[in-house]
């Protein structure tokens, strides 16, 4: 089974197996089938933040639980319960609609609400942590369903538990508090000049902030289904106060944002410095409106991808002595040296 429509960076590969699977019992059989079989399986929600660097020999799992539940409602809050498999930007919109509060600002990030929490998606100033309680999950150690508290999720900058055990757990749904009542999030520099340039901010619904958020996105961030990218390809790296000293000495128009006891720095900008943006070759390149974001034009592969990436850090290294990290996971899972 060719998996091009399943990752969003449209990377032709081939799965030796494939299924979809639309509830727990399905999802089961499917791993048991695969136990018998001694194959590996991988787990996939929308393919939105994943390299193929070549096939995949054991059996691809693609989530499809649907189901978006209110529930604890009282006159100000609500538990939203989705299904894993639900796409999370349509869920986004359904909250807002519904006049609750939470989640306006991660509008439009492609994937599914099963993937959001694995990297604890982020985005204007809101990371999902912000409004999710909780987390069921298939744990494959114990063959059981468990439930996550948000402190177990161990979460940080997209990063969580998930993304750390990869082999062990299997989102089913997660729950998400939202408000009717809570003050919107407009604080993020791009955010604060849509609105500003537009209408009074105390008019403003979850809505609005959606919609806001989906044009600003739109004005640079390419669309997969026309430029296949799988959004940041490198997370923003978060540098020790010295550090940013020394680089703030040496490069005065740096960009960046104050952390805990530490700053994280815009890769994009580094990047942009050493001349990437928009860069291309025949088959993959740097988008010409993010730096951070890399695009497949024309049938790259993995390798592609990841030559490019090697290079971008390479001359981020060398100009800033910062590594860069990559945000999406490989698959299959590179040798370690
Ligand atoms: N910049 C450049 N060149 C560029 C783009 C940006 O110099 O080509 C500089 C600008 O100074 C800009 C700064 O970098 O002010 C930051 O850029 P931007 O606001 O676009 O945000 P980002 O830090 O590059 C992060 C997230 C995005 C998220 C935006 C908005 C990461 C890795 N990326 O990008 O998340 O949408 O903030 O909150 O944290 C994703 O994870 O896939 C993603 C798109």
């Amino acid at each position: 089974v060719s998996l091009e429509r399943f990752n969003t960076l449209g990377i032709d590969v081939q799965a030796r197996y494939f299924t979809e699977v639309k509830s727990l019992d399905q999802l089961t059989q499917a791993l048991d089938w695969a136990r018998q079989r001694s194959l590996e399986v991988l787990v996939l929600g929308g393919g939105s933040n994943l390299v193929f660097a070549g096939n995949v020999e054991g059996l691809v799992v693609r989530i499809a639980m649907a189901g978006r539940q209110w529930a604890d409602v009282n006159d100000d809050h609500a538990k939203l319960v989705l299904g894993a498999g639900e796409r999370w930007h349509d869920a986004v919109i359904y909250a807002a609609k519904a006049g609750y509060r939470g989640i306006e600002n991660l509008a439009l990030i492609p994937g599914t609400a099963g993937a959001a929490p694995v990297q604890n998606i982020g985005a204007y100033g809101v990371e999902l942590k912000d409004t999710l309680t909780e987390v069921v999950a298939w744990d494959r150690e114990t063959s059981a369903v468990v439930t996550l508290s948000v402190d177990e999720c161990q979460f940080g900058y997209r990063d969580s538990l998930f993304k750390r055990c990869p082999e062990r757990y299997i989102i089913l749904e997660i729950s998400l508090c939202l408000s009717r009542s809570a003050p919107l999030n407009l604080g993020y520099g791009e955010l604060q000049a849509y609105f500003s340039e537009r209408q009074s901010s105390d008019a403003l619904t979850a809505l609005d902030v959606a919609e806001g958020v989906v044009a600003i996105r739109r004005r640079k961030l390419p669309d997969p289904e026309s430029l296949p990218n799988v959004g940041s390809f490198f997370k923003n790296p978060v540098v020790p106060l010295p550090t940013w000293d020394r680089l703030r000495q040496e490069f005065p128009e740096i960009a960046a944002y104050p952390a805990e006891h530490s700053v994280k720095l815009a890769a994009a900008w580094l990047i942009d410095q050493c001349g990437w943006k928009g860069y291309r070759n025949e088959r993959v390149g740097v988008h010409s409106r993010q730096a951070l974001v890399l695009v497949n034009h024309a049938g790259g592969n993995g390798t592609d991808i990841l030559d490019l990436a090697n290079r971008i850090r390479a001359d981020v290294r060398s100009r800033f002595g910062v590594e860069l990290e990559m945000e999406p996971r490989v698959v299959p899972a590179p040798a370690r040296v």
